[in-house]
């Protein structure tokens, strides 16, 4: 019988799986087979994903054993396999996706009980449960890509923890707050999980500047849209009477006006700003701000920023994270969303994403120098 910080980690383990269950509970497997998007995986590339990356490490890696089937690594591994090739692959697929996901979880919850998590433990990857904080992150991370997918499921019934989460966005406060200029620490300490691109802390000298209250609501990305011909976000469609209707899922429902306006691209939101008057804040100056703003939690919001290592970066643990992604390729998007999982928030997280897409529940919120 596990007691203390174990059978924290195989609650926390056992409620990530239930939430990765209950999204695909409502579907067939021909859906969950299904190509939807060249951009998306089909979902059960997903599962099987999430099942060997937890076999590779929390199985493979820290419990010394030898991989239930060894060839499958090859087709889960997210870099060599990009999104658009993922349905042809020879992926495990239902019932044989299922016995995999519960046949890995035996094995990881074995191992757990073998290993030592304690603050003293030598092993970077034990101490204080980081590798097991690690998997649990990557399941609930792609829970979120996996919503992202859902939206684009017909008839899809969204889980109600969502829609409850979605039915509590408070009304937008259009005004903005000063930020003093000053000398900020940026970044997660050093104790405590946190992936290897937000550290070191480090501290970063700003200028003053204004920041957006609460994330640019619909109703003002409809007047930029109506005053420049600006494209619609994604999902937005046609209503017959020259208004919009929410097509996500594919209901048809009217565009709230107070909520904020998500799916954009980074071109969309940077478009919006300048429209605005204003600019993108920078991602540094996004958490500077942070204790003092509304609204975080319903969507992403695109910053200025350009996904770069900290100065200091040291890779940890594995260079794939973060490493291959930096560059002025990616920009970074701060906060979360109404589908990110409450325990992967926290204000150093960098979420990155390429400025062209807008399959992210992403929006905005702008600055301007003071
Ligand atoms: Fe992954």
């Amino acid at each position: 019988m596990t007691t203390g910080p174990k059978a924290a980690i195989a609650d926390l383990l056992r409620e990530a799986r239930e939430r990765t269950l209950e999204l695909i509970d409502p579907l067939d497997d021909e859906q969950l087979n299904r190509v939807y998007s060249p951009i998306l995986s089909p979902l059960a590339w997903d599962l099987g994903h999430i099942a060997n990356f937890e076999e590779l490490w929390l199985v493979q890696t820290i419990g010394d054993r030898e991989p239930l089937r060894g060839e499958l690594g090859r087709l889960y591994d997210a870099i060599e396999n990009p999104r658009r090739t993922r349905g042809e692959l020879p992926i495990l697929r239902d019932a044989e996706l299922r016995s995999y996901m519960t046949d890995v979880r035996e094995r990881t919850l074995e191992v757990l009980e073998t290993v030592d998590v304690s603050p003293e433990a030598e092993d970077p990857l034990l101490r204080e449960g980081f590798v097991y904080e690690m998997l649990l992150a990557h399941e609930h991370q792609h829970n979120e890509t996996m919503l992202q997918l859902l939206q684009l499921v017909v008839g899809y019934p969204l889980p109600r923890r969502y829609e409850e989460r979605l039915a509590t966005v408070p009304p937008p406060d259009l005004g903005m707050v000063l930020v003093d200029g000053g000398s900020y620490e940026i970044g997660a300490p050093p104790r405590g999980f946190a992936y290897d691109n937000e550290r070191p802390r480090h501290p970063v000298e700003l200028a003053p500047f204004e920041i957006d209250r609460s994330p640019v609501p619909n109703s003002s990305y409809l007047q930029y849209m109506e005053e420049t011909g600006a494209e619609p976000p994604m999902y937005w469609g046609r209503d017959g009477e020259g208004g919009w209707l929410d097509t996500a899922r594919g209901r048809r429902e009217p565009i709230d006006p107070e909520a904020p306006a998500i799916h954009l691209t980074w071109h969309q939101a940077d478009g919006f700003a300048r429209w605005a008057g204003k600019r993108l804040p920078s991602e540094h100056e996004w958490e500077a701000a942070r204790p003092q703003l509304d609204g975080v939690g319903h969507s992403w919001e695109w910053t200025g920023s350009d996904f770069l290592a900290y100065p200091g970066f040291e890779a940890f643990p594995y260079r794939e994270y973060s490493e291959a992604f930096f560059g002025d390729d990616y920009k970074v998007l701060r906060g979360s969303s109404w589908a990110t999982h409450p325990r992967v928030v926290r204000p150093s997280f960098r979420n990155w994403d390429l400025p062209a897409r807008s399959q992210i529940f992403a929006g905005l919120r702008c600055a301007r120098d003071a």
